[in-house]
């Protein structure tokens, strides 16, 4: 079967170790009820490797996949028993040469109208150099003077907005939270940061810092600066196979601040670690995802962390990637979560399922048990 020629990318030693790797923890007398509860929203057929998750303020989220080919889906009511999933296009599938086949991460830049980093694998994961870029999703309902009655149901635009030759595989994009047509870019080949202007096309290197950001000698793919994400001032990300995070401060138009240095903030023991998320809404719990583990952490200010969700033997958190908080009132406490099912390091080297999106509630880890004099 091709799925697994094209995607058997890991080296064996990796998966072996995976097998023994279940983190061994203290527990605690007293503390975060955990796992949390979970509920599963959509799963997508199999294979499916669902990597991005942008939830809009209205409770809608866009999903983009890199496997078996880049899709862009749009999933409404997610915190209903009824959510409805639209695909909003497909590009090719692996193996193309000439059509992207993944969308990495997307993000909302002006009401209606995304950006998101795309571009062609040569395999799951593997990068042709120069193909990436940053991209746009126009779902406006009056952009165009075309002769639809329902402007609603007019097709999306979707165009190439920056092509960025000089760099690799680009795994994640933030807005600037003051000037959101400037997108923050992870460069996850090259370990660097790049800063786009959607509008005026430009773009530069924002934050290149090799210890922090590049992929470690011993990285089966060239993974390194990966998820990222702004908080207070500061822009955050993980290293993935490093299993690290970091931070530095920013400027509020995407630069280092003068002086700034990168700061560690948490390391984690895992195989790698992928997306992240501050919240729920104003408080500054960190969420990652460990992709290869199959886990959902939650990290402290203090980088202490407890596992919250998922184990390396289950599928409950197969290959989670990327997690997103809610955003309608009475949501906000839901952590959304995007997985790959799993495929490409199988639970228990054979269980990989479609990518899904699980919703997290998040309540009981501020709730500790009564013996801890919770809040
Ligand atoms: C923690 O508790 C679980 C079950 O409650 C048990 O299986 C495990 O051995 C305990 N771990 C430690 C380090 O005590
Ligand atoms: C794209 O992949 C999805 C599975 O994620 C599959 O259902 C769909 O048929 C594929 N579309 C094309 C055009 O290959
Ligand atoms: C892409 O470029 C990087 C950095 O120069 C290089 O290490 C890598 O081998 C290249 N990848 C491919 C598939 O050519
Ligand atoms: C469609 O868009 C045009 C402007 O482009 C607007 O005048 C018209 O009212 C819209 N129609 C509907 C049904 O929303
Ligand atoms: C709209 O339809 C009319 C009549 O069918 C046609 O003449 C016109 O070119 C169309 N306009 C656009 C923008 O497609
Ligand atoms: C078009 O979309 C807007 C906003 O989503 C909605 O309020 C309106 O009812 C829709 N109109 C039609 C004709 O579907
Ligand atoms: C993986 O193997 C362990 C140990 O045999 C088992 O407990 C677990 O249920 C398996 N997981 C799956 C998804 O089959």
């Amino acid at each position: 079967m091709r799925v697994f020629s094209t995607i058997g990318l890991l080296p064996m030693s990796l998966v072996l170790l995976l097998g023994s790797s279940t983190p061994v923890q203290a527990n605690k007398t007293c503390g975060p009820s955990v796992p949390l509860p979970m509920r599963l929203v959509h799963q997508f057929s199999k294979p499916t490797y669902l990597q991005c998750l942008h939830i809009r303020a209205n409770g809608d989220m866009l999903l983009g996949t890199v496997f078996p080919n880049a899709s862009i889906y749009y999933l409404t009511g997610a915190s209903t028993d009824n959510p409805t999933v639209s695909t909003i296009h497909t590009f090719a599938g692996i193996p193309s040469t000439d059509v992207i086949n993944g969308v990495t991460g997307i993000v909302e830049t002006e009401p209606d109208v995304f950006a998101f980093t795309g571009g062609i694998q040569q395999s799951l994961g593997l990068q042709r150099n120069g193909t990436w870029g940053v991209w746009q999703l126009d779902l406006r309902p009056t952009r165009n003077n075309n002769n639809n009655t329902n402007n609603n149901t007019s097709a999306p635009i979707i165009q190439e907005l920056v092509h960025i030759p000089d760099s690799g595989l680009l795994s994640a994009v933030v807005a600037l939270p003051k000037t959101p047509t400037v997108v923050l870019v992870a460069d996850t080949s090259l370990g660097q940061v790049l800063r786009v202007d959607t509008v005026t096309r430009r773009w530069e290197v924002a934050v290149r810092d090799w210890a922090s950001m590049h992929y470690p000698p011993w990285a089966s793919l060239q993974f390194g600066v990966n998820g990222l994400a702004l908080r207070g001032g500061y822009l955050y990300w993980t290293n993935s196979f490093v299993a690290a995070l970091y931070r530095i401060r920013m400027t509020d138009d995407g630069y280092p601040a003068p002086g700034a240095v990168v700061e560690d903030v948490a390391t984690v023991r895992s195989l790698f670690v992928d997306g992240l998320v501050f919240g729920p809404g104003e408080r500054d719990t960190l969420w990652a995802a460990t992709n290869a583990d199959n886990r959902v952490l939650a990290i402290g200010e203090d980088g202490e962390y407890t596992t919250v969700a998922g184990a390396p033997d289950e599928m409950t958190m197969a290959g989670a990637v990327a997690p997103r908080f809610g955003t309608l009132p009475g949501d906000e406490h839901t952590l959304y979560v995007s997985t790959s099912g799993g495929v490409v390091l199988p639970v228990n080297g054979t269980e990989f399922e479609g990518g899904k999106v699980v919703a997290v509630d998040t309540r009981p880890f501020f709730h500790p048990n009564n013996e801890c004099g919770g809040l």
